[in-house]
C-alpha cells in the first residue's frame, strides 16, 4: 500500500470533481462538505467514467449520468441497477492540509 499526496485541502473546491492516475489507476476525487471520497473513476454498469456523476453527500453516494446507476461513496457498494457490481473506493485522508490517498 502506498500513500500519494495529490496536493492541498486548499486546492480541492467542495463540490467538484478532481482525476487523478496513480499507479495506473484511474481515481476520482471530491471534496464535499465535511469529507473528501476517492473512488475508482469507472462505473462497474458499461465502464463509462464517474466523473460527470451526481454527488450526493448527504446520502453518501455519487449517480452514474449515463444510466443511472448509483454507487455508495464510503463503501463502493450499489445502491441502484443497472450497475451490478461495486466500485473500488479509497481510503483519503488529510495530514498537515496535505491530501492523501492510499493506493494499492
Ligand atoms: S455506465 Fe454507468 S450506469 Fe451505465
Amino acid at each position: 500500500m502506498s500513500s500519494i499526496s495529490i496536493g492541498e485541502e486548499k486546492d480541492f473546491e467542495i463540490g467538484k470533481g478532481y482525476t487523478f492516475n496513480l499507479y495506473g489507476e484511474d481515481i476520482l476525487v471530491y471534496r464535499g462538505q465535511k469529507s473528501f471520497f476517492a473512488i475508482q473513476n469507472e462505473c462497474s454498469h458499461a465502464k463509462f467514467p464517474l466523473e460527470d456523476g451526481i454527488l450526493n453527500e448527504e446520502k453518501c453516494s455519487i449517480t452514474c449520468i449515463h444510466h443511472g446507476a448509483k454507487f455508495d461513496l464510503e463503501s463502493g457498494k450499489v445502491l441502484s441497477l443497472p450497475a451490478l457490481k461495486g466500485i473500488k473506493i479509497y481510503k483519503i485522508y488529510i495530514v498537515n492540509n496535505e491530501v492523501y490517498v492510499d493506493v494499492i
